[in-house]
């Protein structure tokens, strides 16, 4: 090994089963905490009542987080659905708006939403082996619509921070329901409804 002056490189070992990183702590959303951004949160407040799932976690692995520096880290959608509407995360813009990202399925079976501020939208498929890259601009989201946990590897530059706002209150265009036991990309029909309403 050669020493680099001015910085040190260093490797994190990821589990390919789980996603998870043994050495270091996930970020944990459970259903209590993610309700709201699904169609239906009453059938969530009922399903509260007996247990409240892992949804998703992930890793806010702790970096520089200086221009030219890259985050990454692993992200688990766990397998399950509310009202008809797969488990996912709640998606986000960046803070720096201009930040694209590159997501590597890993395990699972998956759709990457993604929308712009304009409301122009696009969705990936996700399945190990598949790379999918986010454009700049565009606010993204993993849903898991398989049986499995949905685990992807993601990076993007370490400065571009993280907006949930945005979304929590006008939501996705799109959802993606389970049809007739499979994916089906539909309107959401809250979405902009008013603005600002909590969604
Ligand atoms: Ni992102």
């Amino acid at each position: 090994m050669k020493e680099i002056l001015g910085g040190a490189g260093f490797g994190l070992d990821f589990d390919l089963v789980t996603g998870l990183c043994p050495r270091k702590a996930s970020t944990k959303r459970y259903l209590s905490g993610v309700k709201s951004i699904f169609l239906h949160p009453e059938q969530a407040e009922e399903r509260l009542k007996k247990e409240d799932p892992l949804v998703y976690e992930f890793y806010e692995l702790e970096m520089i987080q200086d221009p030219g520096d890259l985050a990454f880290g692993t992200s688990i959608v766990h397998p399950g659905r509310v009202g008809g509407e797969y488990f996912m995360t709640k998606g986000h813009f960046h803070s720096v708006l201009a930040t694209a990202e590159v997501y590597l399925c890993l395990r699972g079976k998956g759709m990457m939403m993604m929308e712009s501020p304009e409301g122009d939208w696009d969705c990936q498929e996700l399945y190990p082996g598949r790379a999918v890259y986010v454009p700049k601009r565009l606010a993204h989201r993993s849903i898991n619509v398989g049986e499995e946990p949905l685990v992807t590897f993601f990076t993007f530059r370490a400065e571009a921070g993280h907006d949930y706002g945005t979304i929590e209150r006008q939501g996705f265009r799109k959802l993606v329901m389970e049809r007739g036991g499979r994916p089906e990309v539909v309107d959401n029909p809250r979405w902009k409804d008013g603005g600002g309403d909590g969604l």
